[in-house]
């Protein structure tokens, strides 16, 4: 039975950051064409919630990656699942993800994304966790900064359960790769 420790982020409090986000992005991509790529599984509860909050026209396309296994994760290799359905040669993109760890799933995409030319690329994250990147991730637009804590909902799985949780929570226990 998966108990929750403690509400670490709550609804509320989502949903003002996200508003403040949105705000910021409606301001900073006015006139530009918004192409928003949310990486599933995980950024596709903040992308629509925050998607909500920008006044403005967006094309949305997402991308689905997977490190190579657990014992690989830090390793940076990724892989990918689903590749965007479009171009984005001379378009101004903004990643999305739920949450930053290590920075190497980014670090990956930010580098693979790049090399297709785009007029600008920048990232969207609703939680970083403090001090565990281990190579330097440029975060435009950050939520919350949270302690090294395995975190579960809104979008963030225990074993792919738990990501429709409205907030974001710590567990009793989880079951890790590592069971
Ligand atoms: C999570 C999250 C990021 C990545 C962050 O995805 O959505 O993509 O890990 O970790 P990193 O900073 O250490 O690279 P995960 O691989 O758990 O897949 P999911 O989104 O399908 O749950």
């Amino acid at each position: 039975m998966l108990k929750i420790a403690k509400v670490l982020v709550s609804a509320e409090d989502i949903e003002s950051k996200l508003a403040e986000m949105g705000a910021a992005i409606t301001e900073d991509y006015r006139g530009k064409d918004l192409l928003m790529i949310g990486v599933l599984k995980g950024a596709f509860m903040v992308m629509a919630d925050l998607a909500r909050h920008v006044r403005l026209p967006i094309e949305f396309d997402f991308m689905a990656v997977s490190s190579y296994g657990a014992a690989t994760k830090t390793s940076g290799v990724v892989r990918i699942l689903k590749d965007l359905d479009r171009q984005i040669e001379g378009r101004h993109v903004l990643i999305i993800e739920d949450i930053i760890d290590s920075g190497l799933t980014l670090d990956y995409l930010i580098r693979n994304l790049g090399a297709r030319n785009p007029a600008s690329l920048k990232l969207a994250a609703l939680l970083i966790k403090d001090g565990m990147q281990q190579v330097p991730i440029d975060v435009t637009y950050t939520g919350f900064t949270i302690p090294n804590e395995f975190v579960v909902g809104y979008g963030l799985d225990n074993v792919e359960r738990l990501r429709n949780l409205p907030y974001v929570a710590v567990l009793e226990e989880h079951l890790g790769a590592e069971m």
